[in-house]
Order: structure tokens, then C-alpha cells, then sequence
């Protein structure tokens, strides 16, 4: 096959969430229904997430159950589907808006009882702002939960964007009946049960209105009338709207009970983009060139969007997981490290098929391939077979909690700053070291963060270290338009400049009007709450 029609057929998506929405399940019976695993209960494991607490062997169960399944590739109809998960805790949302840099399109899946939640609404404006095709599923029609129409007003006005209904539900939680689905204009019949195959449903043309009224009486009646109304008020369904990020198609069901799943699963292949391209900004000597790379170009090229530390704590090596953007990758491929120019040598080369790992044989754009590394890569590197790019866009973001870190043992020193740097490169955490010196500094998103990461030092560097609050509260990265104003700002404020691990300067600072104060102070400087791996 072509690179072209290998490219084409690909779908790459992430699952986004609030928490206990169904994300887990509907997860496992796509991964079922794609015959990629054979039985359901196999992703359960991965509720761990859901639990994140303070306690350590969770948090190691968690990491371990996401270095196996936090991507999975299966195959249906003819397309090969990688399905991304993003972490369910909100203290690793970093984590989670950096999977959506490696997608072209996300399944947002949200509780009709509970309509569009905090955890979310995050992760939809992040999808916003990359234009990210959404396919919305609404779960738990078996339930009392919300009319649909006002669960579509609620998304509708979430999303920003207008909602296509594609699927209508008859009822719901006792009375629910099925789903319409309006392409076909059939009915299908909802029955409960988790062991049902999506084949199994019966299915009844609308034109036998007698039948259907006969059977779900006035809950038929209502749910034509509103999903009229529906598609009244919604625009008709335009293909190239929804690539661009401006409506999104919703679909009904049940997905604990295999209902309404396969409209999803269709509708990945159906409707989701293939691969796109992606822009390269490499800049040598201050000259920048832009390149558009092609999924179909046959240079190899990717880009490290998640580094991932082996779960067997006497191998130091990490995983990283890279998106494939251009090209085919084959086992023995010689790779560069854009950013150091070395080569890539990885130890082995792995696929994620559903629940396992196993060796790659060939990848394309939009697959997802995890290259087991002793170091040498970090988040946001780029990787090709030799030509020289460089994807920008893997956002950072300005930490808003921050710890220093107080070595127990002085003599461990350089096993912590080595924990340190391999902890801030997979992206854990952020790791600043002020300008005068003294203390390393840990920025964080979340709370969760600092236990992780406390947690791992001792497990794997073994350093004691104890974590004591300080007076920083954020922090900036500062850009200025020239070095004499950036020279008159770093005079200004010496005390309160540091590094980060890639080596950008940033501002700490103690409150928001504590910014606001430096910037009126000193115009020409930008303070930056995001900053892209360049
Ligand atoms: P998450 O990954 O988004 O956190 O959610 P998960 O799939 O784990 O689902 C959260 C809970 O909602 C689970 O119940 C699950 O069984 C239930 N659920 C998922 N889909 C549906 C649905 O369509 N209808 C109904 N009624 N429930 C659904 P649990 O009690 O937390 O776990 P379990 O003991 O049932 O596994």
C-alpha cells in the first residue's frame, strides 16, 4: 500500500472526560467492538487513575497501568485506530493537553445527567485553540438524566460551537427505547445487558411508525418531536465544518451497556480526519524556515509528545512516545535527535496494541510509537531519519504551586540534580534553578505533582528529599524585544530570576498583581503563562 492510503487510513483520537463520565467503558468496548480485545473487564485496571490519592502504590499502579494502556491501535474496517487516553486527575492535565498536541480529533464523552463538568471544559478549550474536530458522545441514556435537548444547549454553548445531533434517544433511564438514527432513519432497540454485540440490537425503519408507536408509546411521539426541533435548530451537518473545529456531531447511548457505541465507532472512520500535516519551525542562526511536512512525505519524522520512565526500577530507561508525522518508520531506521543533532539509538522500538506492547514492523503518520531510550530525548524533541525539522506547539505551562526541594542527604547531591533533570525532561514536573543560586525550585499544575515526583526520587535515584513550601505562588517566562531591556529587568529583579530545564529564563512571583506590577514597570518585556517546546 502507498503511503498516501497508508496515511489516509488512520485515525488518531483522544478520549477526553471529567471523571466517572464513562470514558473507561466506552474505551473498552470500542477496543471490543474493533475486536482488538476479546473480552470486557481487560481496561478496568485503568480506574486506578480515577482513585489518584496520596497514596504511593497507587500512584505507581497508575503509571504502570499507563505505560501500558494509555494508547492503544486497533483496527476496524479497513483503518487502523489509535486511540489515545488523557489521565482522568486534574493534577496531570499537563499530561493531558500534550496528548491532545499528538491527536487530529478528540471523543469527548460526557454523563447526560451531568452535562458538560470542570475536567472538561479544560480540555475543550484546548482543543479550541487547535481547532480539534470533537465528536461528542452522550453516555447513560439508561439513567434519569437530562432531556436531550438541554444537554445539546449546554454543549452547544460549552463547545462554542453548534451541535449536530447524529443519533436521538427515545426515553430514557426506565422508558428509555433506543436511539434513532437519523441518517438511516431506522430505530435501534435498546435492550439491557453488557454481552449484546452492536449486531444483536433490532432495528426498526422509522416508516413503520405504527410498530414503533405501538411499542414505546408516547415516548415515541416526544422524542420525534424534539429531535425536530433538534435538527430544526441546528445547522445542517457540513463535513468541512467539523474537520475545522466548528461543530461537533453528538451521538446517544449507553456505553456500560454496548448501546450507541458503534454510531461512535463508525463515526471515527466515517467522519474523523486522517493524518494532517504539521508545521516545522527550525531556526538556525536566528533564521527561521517553515516547512509544511506531509503525512505522505517519505521522510520519517515524529515528535515526543509524553517521555515515560520504565516501570522496572533497575532498568533506568524511559519510553518515549512519539507521533508519527510524516513517513514510515521500520525496525533499524537510523534516527536524529533535532534538538542535539545525535543519533537515536534506541533499545527497542515498541507498538501499543490494546493491552500489550510488541515490536514494531512498520508505522506511519498518526501512528503512535514508543522508542525505549536510555536518555537523550526529551518532551517536545523531534525525530527523523536525517532531514533537519523541528514541530513546535507542546505546550508548558506556568507552574502555579511551587516547592523547594531540601536534600536530607548532602552527599546524594548529584543523584538529585540527575533525578531531577530525567524527572523535569519526562515532564512530571518543572524544575527551575534560581539565578543566585540555593535550592532547586519544583513548579507544579497540581498538588499530585510534588507526591509523584517526592515519591519517585527516593524509588528510583534514591534521595531523600523533603519538600518545603515557599513564598512563590507562579511564574512567567520572559521574552524581550532587546538585550538592553531584558538587561534592565534582569538588573531590576535578581532575586527573582531562574532557569527552567530547557534553559529559558522565567520570572517567580509571589501574586498575580506582583506580575502586573513588573509589566507596568517594564513594557517592553513579555511575560509569558505558556511556553512551546521550539
Ligand atoms: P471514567 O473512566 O470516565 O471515570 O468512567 P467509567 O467508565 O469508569 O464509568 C464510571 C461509572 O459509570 C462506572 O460505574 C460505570 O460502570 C458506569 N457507567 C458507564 N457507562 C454507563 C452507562 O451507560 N450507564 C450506566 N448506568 N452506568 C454507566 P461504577 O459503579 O463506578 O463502576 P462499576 O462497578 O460499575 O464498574
Amino acid at each position: 500500500m502507498s503511503y498516501t492510503a497508508e496515511t489516509r487510513r488512520r485515525r488518531t483520537f483522544a478520549i477526553i472526560s471529567h471523571p466517572d463520565a464513562g470514558k473507561t467503558t466506552l474505551t473498552e468496548k470500542l477496543l471490543l467492538f474493533s475486536g482488538a480485545i476479546q473480552i470486557a473487564g481487560a481496561v478496568k485496571g485503568r480506574k486506578a487513575s480515577r482513585h489518584a490519592t496520596s497514596d504511593w502504590m497507587e500512584i505507581e499502579k497508575q503509571r504502570g497501568i499507563s505505560v501500558a494502556s494509555s494508547v492503544m491501535q486497533m483496527s476496524y474496517r479497513e483503518h487502523v485506530v489509535n486511540l489515545l487516553d488523557t489521565p482522568g486527575h486534574k493534577d496531570f492535565s499537563e499530561d493531558t493537553y500534550r496528548v491532545l498536541t499528538a491527536v487530529d480529533s478528540a471523543l469527548m464523552v460526557i454523563d447526560a445527567a451531568n452535562g458538560v463538568e470542570a475536567q472538561t471544559r479544560r480540555l475543550i478549550e484546548v482543543c479550541r485553540q487547535r481547532d480539534t474536530p470533537i465528536i461528542t458522545f452522550v453516555n447513560k441514556m439508561d439513567r434519569e438524566v437530562r432531556e436531550p435537548l438541554d444537554i445539546l444547549d449546554e454543549v452547544e454553548r460549552e463547545l462554542g460551537m453548534p451541535c449536530v445531533p447524529m443519533t436521538w434517544p427515545v426515553g430514557q433511564g426506565k422508558s428509555f427505547g433506543g436511539i434513532i438514527n437519523l441518517r438511516t432513519q431506522t430505530m435501534t432497540v435498546f435492550e439491557a445487558g453488557s454481552e449484546r454485540r452492536p449486531q444483536d440490537f433490532e432495528a426498526i425503519p422509522l416508516s413503520d411508525a405504527d410498530t414503533l408507536r405501538a411499542r414505546f408509546g408516547s415516548a415515541f411521539d416526544e422524542a420525534l418531536e424534539s429531535m425536530e426541533l433538534a435538527v430544526g435548530a441546528s445547522p445542517a451537518w457540513d463535513h468541512e465544518a467539523f474537520l475545522a473545529g466548528k461543530q461537533t456531531p453528538v451521538f446517544f447511548g449507553s456505553g456500560v451497556n454496548n448501546f450507541g457505541v458503534m454510531e461512535v465507532l463508525d463515526a471515527l472512520v466515517d467522519l474523523a480526519p486522517s493524518p494532517r500535516p504539521r508545521i516545522s519551525r527550525l531556526t538556525v542562526n536566528r533564521q527561521t524556515t517553515e516547512t509544511e511536512v506531509k503525512p505522505e512525505d517519505t521522510g520519517f519524522a515524529g515528535v515526543v509528545f509524553k517521555v515515560q520512565a520504565n516501570m522496572d526500577a533497575n532498568h533506568r530507561d524511559r519510553i518515549a512516545f512519539v507521533r508519527v508525522a510524516s513517513g514510515r518508520y521500520t525496525p533499524g531506521m537510523k534516527l536524529k535527535v533535532q534538538r542535539t543533532a545525535k543519533e537515536l539509538r534506541p533499545t527497542s522500538v515498541v507498538t501499543f496494541m490494546s493491552q500489550r506492547r510488541e515490536a514494531v514492523e512498520e508505522a506511519y503518520a498518526g501512528d503512535i510509537i514508543g522508542f525505549t531510550t536510555h536518555g537523550g530525548v526529551q518532551l517536545g524533541d523531534t525525530i527523523t531519519d536525517g532531514s533537519n525539522l523541528q514541530f513546535t506547539g507542546l505546550p508548558f505551562f506556568a507552574p502555579e504551586m511551587f516547592m523547594t526541594v531540601v536534600l536530607k542527604n548532602p552527599l546524594r547531591t548529584k543523584q538529585l540534580q540527575q533525578g531531577l533533570a530525567q524527572l523535569g525532561e519526562e515532564g512530571a514536573i518543572q524544575v527551575f534553578k534560581p539565578d543566585t543560586g540555593g535550592n532547586m525550585l519544583l513548579g507544579a499544575v497540581g498538588q499530585l505533582q510534588f507526591e509523584v515526583v517526592q515519591h519517585r526520587l527516593k524509588a528510583e535515584y534514591d534521595c531523600d528529599v523533603r519538600l518545603e513550601s515557599c513564598q512563590y505562588t507562579g511564574a512567567r517566562w520572559i521574552t524581550a524585544d532587546s538585550a538592553a531591556d531584558l538587561k534592565a529587568f534582569t538588573d531590576a529583579y535578581p532575586m527573582r530570576l531562574a532557569h527552567d530545564a530547557a534553559d529559558t529564563l522565567a520570572y517567580l512571583c509571589t501574586s498575580p498583581y506582583d506580575v502586573r506590577l513588573a509589566q507596568e514597570r517594564f513594557p517592553k518585556i513579555h511575560f509569558h503563562p505558556l511556553r512551546e517546546h521550539a
